[in-house]
C-alpha cells in the first residue's frame, strides 16, 4: 500500500480524539501497548474476512451485538457470559428459523472509547469535558474525573484480554455446544410467551441432534456442533490505541489491527480526508462504516472507493443508521447507486442510533417498535432494489435492564427508572433480544426465499 503506514493518519486532520494534558505519558503508554501482546491473531481476522466474503454473496447473515459501551464497572465473569448467550440464541433463532448460517459478531471485548455530540457537559451550571468512554475519561461528574488518562488506555486493553479470553472459553469449551441451546435462554420474564416458542425450538433441535447421533454423526466427527467462531468489533475511534496494536503479519506482510476481528468508523469521523480513513484504507481487517441519513450517493462511491479500491467482496460493510421515519426515503437511492456501480458491499442495518429519543420521565430510551420498523424497512428496501440485507447491528445485554420502551412486555415510560443502568445508549435486554429474533429471522427466511 503506496504511502501508507500505522501512523500516517497522524498527519491529517482528526475529530473526538482527548485531550491528554501529559502527552509525554500518553506517549509511554502507546509505546507500551506496540510492545504488548496482540489481542487477536491475523490468521482469525483472515477467517472472518472469508466468511464476510459468503455474506456479501448472500450466503450467511451477520449478527453483530452488545454494549453501547463497555466500562470498567460492569466487568465481570456473569456480564460477559450473559451477553454472550443472549447473542447465541438470537444466533441460533436466526439459523434454525432463517435457514441461513449466522456469523456472530460480538461488540465486546474493546468496546470503551464513545464519540460525543459536545466537548464540554454542562450541569446545573457547571460544565466539565464531556465522558468519552470509560478508556479516556471517568463518567463521575466531578472534574478530576473527566481529565482524560492515558492509563486507562493500558486498563481497556487488559480487561479486552480478559473478556476475550473468556469468550474464546465459552466460544470453544463447551458453552456454544448445540446440545446446550436450552442454557442460552436468558429471558426474565416468567409469562413470556416467547419462552415456550424458544424451548419448541430447543426441543427441535434436541431431536436433531439425537437423530444424526444415530446416524453417527455426532461432535467427534462434527466439531462444529459444539463450538461456534466468535469474533470481536469495536468503533476504533481512538487511533493512537489502534495504531499501538497495529502489526505487520509475518505470513502476508500485511498490517493487521489486532485490537480487534472487525472493526468500523463512525458516523462522526468519516471524512474523506481525515484521519480514520487514512489508518483504515490501509489495515487489512474487513471494516464497517456507519451510513447516516445525510450521506449523499456521490459521497458514499467515495467512501467506498477509498476503503475498498479494489472492490473485494467481504472487506466492507456499510451499516446503515437511518431512523425509522427516514429510511425509506434515504436508503434506497444509496443501495441503487451501489448496485448500478457495481461495488461489492455488505449492507447491515443498525437499528438502534436513529431510533434515540427522550422519554416522558427525562431517560434517553429507544422503542422496540421503531427498531423493529428500521429493520423491516431495511428488509424491504432490499428486496425491492435486489440488494441483499446482510446483518443486524444491535446494543443489546443480557442483563435485566429497563432502558428501551415496548415490547411483548410493553415497558413504559414509566417503566425505564427500575433497572435503567446504560452509561451511553439504551439497550435491548434479553426478552427484547429474542422477540427481535423470532422477528428477523422471519423476514431473514423470506429473504433468502426471494433469491
Ligand atoms: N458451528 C455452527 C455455527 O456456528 C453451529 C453452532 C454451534 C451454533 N453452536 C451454535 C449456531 C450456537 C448458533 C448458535 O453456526
Ligand atoms: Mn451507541
Amino acid at each position: 500500500m503506496a504511502n501508507w503506514s500505522p501512523n500516517s493518519w497522524r498527519d491529517k486532520p482528526i475529530l473526538q480524539q482527548p485531550e491528554y494534558p501529559d502527552s509525554t505519558k500518553l506517549s509511554a503508554v502507546e509505546s507500551e501497548l506496540n510492545s504488548a501482546p496482540p489481542l487477536v491473531f491475523a490468521e482469525e481476522t483472515r477467517s472472518l474476512y472469508k466468511s464476510l466474503a459468503d455474506v456479501c454473496e448472500g450466503k450467511a447473515f451477520i449478527l453483530q451485538g452488545g454494549d453501547c459501551a463497555e466500562s470498567f464497572s460492569d466487568f465481570s465473569a456473569a456480564n460477559i457470559r450473559d451477553t454472550f448467550k443472549t447473542l447465541l440464541q438470537m444466533a441460533v433463532v436466526l439459523t434454525y428459523g432463517g435457514k441461513c448460517p449466522v456469523v456472530k459478531i460480538a461488540r465486546m471485548a474493546g468496546q470503551y472509547a464513545k464519540p460525543r455530540s459536545a466537548d464540554f457537559e454542562t450541569i446545573d451550571g457547571v460544565s466539565l469535558p464531556s465522558y468519552r468512554g470509560d478508556i479516556v475519561n471517568s463518567f463521575e461528574f466531578t472534574e478530576d474525573a473527566r481529565i482524560p488518562d492515558p492509563d486507562r488506555l493500558m486498563k481497556a486493553y487488559h480487561q479486552s484480554a480478559a473478556t476475550l479470553n473468556l469468550l474464546r472459553a465459552f466460544a470453544q469449551g463447551g458453552l456454544a455446544d448445540l446440545h446446550q441451546v436450552n442454557r442460552w435462554n436468558m429471558s426474565f420474564v416468567a409469562a413470556n410467551p416467547l419462552k415456550d416458542k424458544f424451548q419448541q425450538l430447543a426441543e427441535r433441535i434436541q431431536e436433531a441432534l439425537e437423530f444424526m447421533e444415530v446416524c453417527g454423526i455426532d461432535s467427534t466427527v462434527a466439531p462444529s456442533l459444539k463450538e461456534t467462531p466468535l469474533y470481536t468489533s469495536h468503533e476504533a475511534l481512538l487511533l493512537g490505541y489502534e495504531e499501538a496494536l497495529t502489526r505487520r503479519d509475518h505470513l502476508s506482510g500485511d498490517w493487521y489491527d489486532c485490537s480487534a476481528h472487525f472493526v468500523w468508523i463512525g458516523e462522526r469521523t468519516r471524512q474523506l480526508d481525515h484521519a480514520h480513513i487514512e489508518f483504515f484504507r490501509g489495515i487489512k481487517n474487513p471494516i464497517g462504516v456507519k451510513v447516516g441519513p445525510g450521506m449523499q450517493e456521490d459521497e458514499l462511491i467515495q467512501l467506498v472507493d477509498a476503503l475498498n479500491p479494489d472492490n473485494i467482496p467481504g472487506r466492507l460493510t456499510l451499516i446503515t443508521r437511518m431512523g425509522a421515519d427516514v429510511l425509506p426515503e434515504k436508503l434506497p437511492k444509496l443501495v441503487r447507486r451501489i448496485q448500478q456501480e457495481g461495488r461489492k458491499v455488505i449492507w447491515t442495518s443498525d437499528p438502534m442510533h436513529g431510533n434515540t429519543e427522550k422519554s416522558t420521565t427525562g431517560y434517553k430510551t429507544r422503542s422496540f417498535n421503531n427498531i423493529l420498523r428500521e429493520i423491516s424497512q431495511f428488509f424491504a428496501v432490499h428486496k425491492s432494489e435486489g440488494s441483499y440485507p446482510g446483518g443486524v447491528h444491535l446494543e443489546m445485554t443480557g442483563q435485566h435492564v429497563t432502558e428501551c420502551v415496548g415490547g411483548a412486555y410493553g415497558l413504559s415510560d414509566e417503566d425505564l427508572s427500575q433497572r435503567y443502568r446504560t452509561q451511553c445508549d439504551p439497550r435491548l435486554n434479553a426478552d427484547q433480544v429474542l422477540e427481535l429474533g423470532f422477528l428477523v429471522a422471519d423476514l431473514l427466511k423470506d429473504a433468502r426465499k426471494a433469491r
